[in-house]
């Protein structure tokens, strides 16, 4: 059951809707019949639910779609049948916000309807980990309801399935993983940013700390984190707390340090173009990539948006160029970004930005570029005489 019916008929035609390597190979192998009908789901012995959890503009957590899928499933749901909210969220949602629709809707806990949380973990476009193989936590309010949760998931996946004593624990892992990712990204951005002052190559000294075979894991700084999952879920848990009474003040100091990265990278160029006599006013700015991480063609959240905002209060003429998101570049190839261009930032890794040297700067005139995600080779585009400044490098 899918609200976007775009989405319906191009999963209907075993067709992603997602830029997907794997989906790509098995969505054909295993045809599913996808339908905007919320009458469908009264013929399910198993509904879940994996709607957006998205934030707002001040940074509230909002339930919106959670609650309109449980009132879309409550009211069609048939008795005995297992829910399972696979969305990302804080610890208290089943309790506070999804048992009491079903409750509502009649719905006897334990009897009529089994609930249960496993939250998704997959990790778009990573060759190794995908559906099948990442192990899974379920959490349930019932016995009965975590065996058939369970069951349900030990019949799809080959990867652990690790029970939870209780639903909100199961809630708490996925913001808890996610929350640990942004305060470990945000440690190497301020190191970036210390390293800056310090005139230290951030990315010389993890991959140094990272020859430590213990109590070390490498994360790198860059322009910025985007994405669906982590610059969002750990305000999930920051408010849910925050309601409770506590202040979780190094979640909050870490999203700051991450949300300030795509402005700092501005301020990089400004400093750098300083050094070539340029202003940034009237320069002609190439942004390569506009999706949050490599190869995906998913530009929520991304960096890219605050960039080309501090870039145009500064009177930049801004061009962009993505491979994956050809309908929201300005221009259509990598060579004519770079003939429009004074000065570029690597936004996205993207695997066609490798050819990316300081030769192909050169012949075309860039003065500066700023590495946004450490990618390039910096000595190659110093010899060719272009300016090359890095994150924290
Ligand atoms: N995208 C990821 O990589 C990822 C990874 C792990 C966990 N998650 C979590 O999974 C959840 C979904 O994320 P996503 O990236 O797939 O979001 P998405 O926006 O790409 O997809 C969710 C789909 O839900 C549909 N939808 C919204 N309301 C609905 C409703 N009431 N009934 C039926 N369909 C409805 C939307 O049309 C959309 O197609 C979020 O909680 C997210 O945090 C996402």
């Amino acid at each position: 059951m899918e609200l976007d019916e775009k989405k319906v008929a191009l999963i209907n035609k075993q067709t992603s809707p997602i830029e997907d390597e794997y989906l790509y190979e098995n969505l054909p192998k295993f045809p599913i019949k996808a339908t905007s009908d919320a009458k469908e789901i009264k013929k399910a012995d198993i509904v879940l639910i994996c709607v957006p959890t998205p934030v707002d503009e001040y940074y509230n957590p909002n339930l919106a779609p959670v609650r309109g899928a449980c009132e879309m499933a409550a009211s069609n749901l048939k008795k005995g049948a297992l829910v399972v909210l696979e969305s990302t969220v804080n610890p208290g949602v089943s309790e506070e916000v999804v048992r009491p629709i079903f409750e509502k809707h009649e719905f006897k806990i334990g009897t009529d309807v089994f609930i249960a949380h496993c939250p998704e973990r997959i990790n778009p476009g990573d060759p190794k980990w995908n559906v099948t193989n990442i192990p899974r936590v379920v959490g349930a309010f019932t016995k009965k309801g975590l065996e058939k949760a369970i069951n349900f998931y030990e019949s799809i996946i080959d990867g652990e399935i690790h029970p939870m004593k209780h639903i909100r624990e199961a809630e708490a892992c996925k913001v808890v993983e996610n929350s640990f990712r942004d305060v470990n990204i945000a440690f190497v951005n301020e190191l970036a940013k210390s390293f800056d002052a310090l005139d230290i190559d951030v990315k010389d000294v993890i991959d140094g700390a990272s020859t430590k075979p213990f109590a070390f894991m490498p994360h790198y700084p860059s322009c910025g984190i985007g994405g669906h999952c982590i610059p969002v879920d750990p305000y999930y848990l920051i408010e849910r707390a925050k309601r409770a009474g506590f202040d979780h003040k190094f979640l909050r100091t870490s999203r700051a340090i991450n949300n300030s990265m795509p402005a700092y990278t501005v301020e990089l160029l400004q400093d750098k173009l300083n050094l070539a006599k340029m202003p940034l006013n009237g320069t002609n700015v190439g942004i390569l990539g506009i999706a949050y991480k490599a190869n995906v063609d998913d530009d929520r959240e991304s960096p890219y948006y605050e960039i080309v905002t501090a870039l145009q209060k500064h009177g930049a003429k801004v061009h962009s160029f993505d491979p994956h998101i050809k309908e929201k570049s300005s221009v259509k190839t990598l060579a004519t970004l770079l003939k429009k261009s004074d000065a570029i930032i690597l936004v996205t890794n993207h695997k066609e930005f490798n050819e990316l040297n300081g030769k192909l700067l050169k012949e075309n005139n860039i003065k500066v570029i700023i590495d946004g995600k450490n990618a390039l080779n910096k000595k190659d585009i110093e010899k060719n005489k272009v300016i090359y400044k890095g994150i924290g490098r």
